[in-house]
C-alpha cells in the first residue's frame, strides 16, 4: 500500500515536473499558430542596408507571397511558432537561397537570415506594416521655378566614392580620407570623400536621420575628413524608408547634413519609382517605372531647394542615368552634377558605352553644373592599364567629375599613375568647360578634339587618338583640322605648333601636315596640340 502510494505520488511529480508544461507549451504553440495569421504586409529591418517588404498569404500551416516591391516570390511555413521563409535568388548566374527563420511571438519577430554563399547570418526583426508605408502616395510637387547657382564646382568634381568598398564603416572612410592625403592624391585635385548607399539608420522618435551602427557619429567623421583639408559627401533619394530615402523629409534631411557639416549629396532616384512612376515593365529592375519630365523636376527641385535654403554650400548630384534628358534641366533644379548614363561597372564594355555615348550633349557641361558617366573604376582591377587610361583620358576630354571608387589604402604605382597624371587632369579641370567633339572616325578608331582655354599668344586643343578594336591601329590627323589654324606667317603675326605626349610626358616633333600614331588595343594617344603666336614687337 505505501509503496503504491509512494509510486503514485511520484507519477503525479512527474506529470506535474515534466508532462504539464510541455502539455502547456504544445498548446500554447497551437493556440499561438492557430491564431496567428501573418497575412498582410511586413517589413525586414536588418543593422545595415535598407529594409525589405514582403506581403505574404497565410493558409493554415502555409505561408505564400512575395517580396513586395519586386514581386520576386517567397514561401514557407509556420509550424509550432516557427517562421520559416525561403526565397531564391541569382547572383553572377549562379542560383541560391536566403532562409529566414524565427519565433513568432509579440509583435516583433525576430529573425535569422541566412543565405547561400560566403555572407555571414544577419539578425533582423520582423514587423507588420501597412499597404501605404510600402507604396507611399506622391506628396506634392513644387511649382517649377530655377534654384538659385550655389556657385560651387567651377571645374568638375574630383574625389573617392565608397560604392565598391565593402564593407563601409567610420574607420573605413577615415583611412580612405587618410589615403586620399598621403598618396599625394589631394594635392592634384581629388577633394571629395563621398559616401554612398549604406550609412544610413533608423531615424530618431523626432523623424531625424541617424548613421547605423557603422556610423555612430556623422558630425565627427565630417570633422575628421575635413580635418585632412578634405570634403566629405552624403547619400539619400528621393524613395521613401524602403530605399533609405528622404521622402517627406527633405527639409529635415537637408537641414541635418548642414548640421553635419556635409558638403556634397548624391540623390539617387532608385526607389523613388514607386512613388512618382507609372510602371512600364521593363528590365533592368529600376528602370521598371517611368516618370515625367516635370516629375523628375519637381522632386529634384525640392532637394535643391532645401539644401540651397540651408545656406551651406552642398554641391548637388542629382542621380537618376539621364531620365528625361537631365542634362536640359539639371542646373534649373540647383544640381552641380547629373548622371547621364546607367550605372558603370569595372569592365572594357561598360566603360566604353557609357563614355563614348556622351559626345552629342557636351554643351550642357558648363562650370557648375557637369555631365555626369559616372564613377571612375581606375585600379578596380577589371580592365587593362590601357583601357584605364582611355577611361582617364576620355572622362577629362569630357569634362566628366573625376571620382575614384578603387580601395586607396592599396593603390598601385601604376593606378597612381593614371589617377595622379596631372597634364590629364588639366585637361578634365580646363576652366572654360568647351564641349569635346569628334573630328574623325575610321573602322574602330576615332579622334576627339576638345579646345582649351587660350590666349592671344597661344592656343590649345586637347586630342584623344582612341582604339576602340581588338588589334592595335594606326590613327591620324592633318594638324590643320585640330581647329588651331595653320601654321604661317603672314607679315602679322607668325604661328608655329608644338605638340607633347600627356601619357609619355614628353614632346611630339610636328612635322609634316600630318601626325600618325599607332594606338593599342582598347588604348588611347593624347595629346595637347598648341598654336603658337610670336607678335613683332
Ligand atoms: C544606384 C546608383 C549607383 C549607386 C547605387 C547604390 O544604382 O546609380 O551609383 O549609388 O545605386 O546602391
Amino acid at each position: 500500500m505505501e509503496t503504491s502510494q509512494r509510486y503514485s505520488r511520484q507519477k503525479v511529480r512527474i506529470v506535474k515536473v515534466f508532462c504539464l508544461p510541455l502539455a502547456v507549451l504544445l498548446v500554447g504553440a497551437l493556440i499561438l499558430s492557430a491564431q496567428t495569421d501573418l497575412t498582410g504586409f511586413w517589413v525586414l529591418r536588418v543593422p545595415v542596408g535598407s529594409p525589405t517588404y514582403f506581403e505574404l498569404k497565410q493558409s493554415g500551416e502555409t505561408i505564400t507571397g512575395s517580396f513586395a516591391h519586386t514581386g520576386r516570390p517567397i514561401s514557407g511555413t509556420l509550424k509550432g511558432g516557427t517562421l520559416r521563409l525561403v526565397a531564391t535568388f541569382t547572383r553572377q548566374k549562379e542560383t541560391g537561397q536566403t532562409v529566414y527563420e524565427g519565433v513568432v511571438e509579440g509583435g516583433v519577430i525576430a529573425l535569422s537570415v541566412r543565405s547561400s554563399g560566403p555572407r555571414k547570418p544577419v539578425k533582423g526583426t520582423l514587423e507588420r506594416t501597412t499597404r501605404e508605408v510600402v507604396f507611399p502616395s506622391r506628396l506634392p510637387l513644387p511649382e517649377l521655378r530655377d534654384v538659385p547657382d550655389n556657385g560651387l564646382v567651377r571645374t568638375p568634381p574630383m574625389g573617392w566614392n565608397s560604392y565598391h568598398t565593402r564593407p563601409i564603416n567610420d574607420a573605413t572612410i577615415r583611412a580612405m580620407a587618410d589615403a586620399m592625403a598621403s598618396t599625394g592624391m589631394s594635392k592634384v585635385g581629388y577633394t571629395y570623400i563621398n559616401l554612398d548607399a549604406g550609412w544610413s539608420g533608423r531615424r530618431d522618435e523626432k523623424g531625424n536621420i541617424r548613421g547605423n551602427v557603422n556610423f555612430p557619429d556623422m558630425k565627427a567623421l565630417a570633422d575628421y575628413v575635413h580635418s585632412k583639408g578634405l570634403k566629405i559627401g552624403i547619400y539619400s533619394s528621393p524613395g521613401s524608408d524602403a530605399c533609405s530615402g528622404s521622402y517627406g523629409y527633405e527639409e529635415q534631411d537637408a537641414k541635418t547634413y548642414a548640421a553635419w557639416e556635409m558638403d556634397y549629396l548624391k540623390y539617387d532616384w532608385l526607389c523613388a519609382n514607386r512613388i512618382y512612376g507609372v510602371w512600364v515593365g521593363r528590365e533592368p529592375f529600376e528602370r521598371r517605372y517611368k516618370s515625367t519630365k516635370e516629375e523628375y523636376q519637381g522632386v529634384y527641385q525640392k532637394m535643391g531647394e532645401a539644401l540651397f535654403r540651408t545656406g551651406r554650400p552642398i554641391v548637388f548630384s542629382i542621380c537618376q542615368y539621364g531620365l528625361g534628358e537631365v542634362w536640359k534641366w539639371g542646373a534649373n533644379v540647383g544640381g552641380n552634377l547629373w548622371r547621364t548614363t546607367d550605372d558603370i561597372n569595372d569592365s572594357w564594355e561598360s566603360m566604353e558605352a557609357n563614355g563614348f555615348s556622351q559626345l552629342e550633349i557636351g554643351q550642357y557641361a558648363q562650370p557648375g553644373h557637369w555631365n555626369d558617366p559616372d564613377m571612375l573604376e581606375i585600379g578596380n582591377g577589371g580592365m587593362t592599364a590601357d583601357e584605364y587610361r582611355t577611361h582617364m583620358s576620355l572622362w577629362s576630354l569630357l569634362a566628366a567629375p573625376l571620382l575614384a571608387s578603387n580601395d586607396l589604402r592599396s593603390i598601385t604605382e601604376e593606378t597612381k599613375g593614371i589617377l595622379m597624371n596631372t597634364e590629364v587632369i588639366a585637361i578634365d579641370q580646363d576652366p572654360d568647360a568647351k564641349p569635346v567633339r569628334r573630328i574623325t572616325q575610321e573602322g574602330k578608331t576615332e579622334v576627339l578634339v576638345r579646345p582649351l582655354r587660350g590666349n592671344d599668344e597661344e592656343n590649345s586643343v586637347a586630342v584623344g587618338f582612341f582604339n576602340r578594336g581588338d588589334q592595335p591601329a594606326e590613327v591620324g590627323v592633318r594638324w590643320d583640322s585640330l581647329g588651331l589654324g595653320t601654321v604661317t606667317n603672314n607679315g602679322l603675326g607668325q604661328k608655329s605648333f608644338k605638340a607633347r605626349d600627356l601619357w609619355k610626358h614628353q614632346p611630339v616633333p610636328v612635322t609634316g601636315d600630318r601626325y600618325t600614331t599607332t594606338v593599342s588595343v582598347h588604348g588611347v594617344v593624347l595629346l595637347k596640340v598648341s598654336a603658337v603666336t610670336r607678335w613683332p614687337r
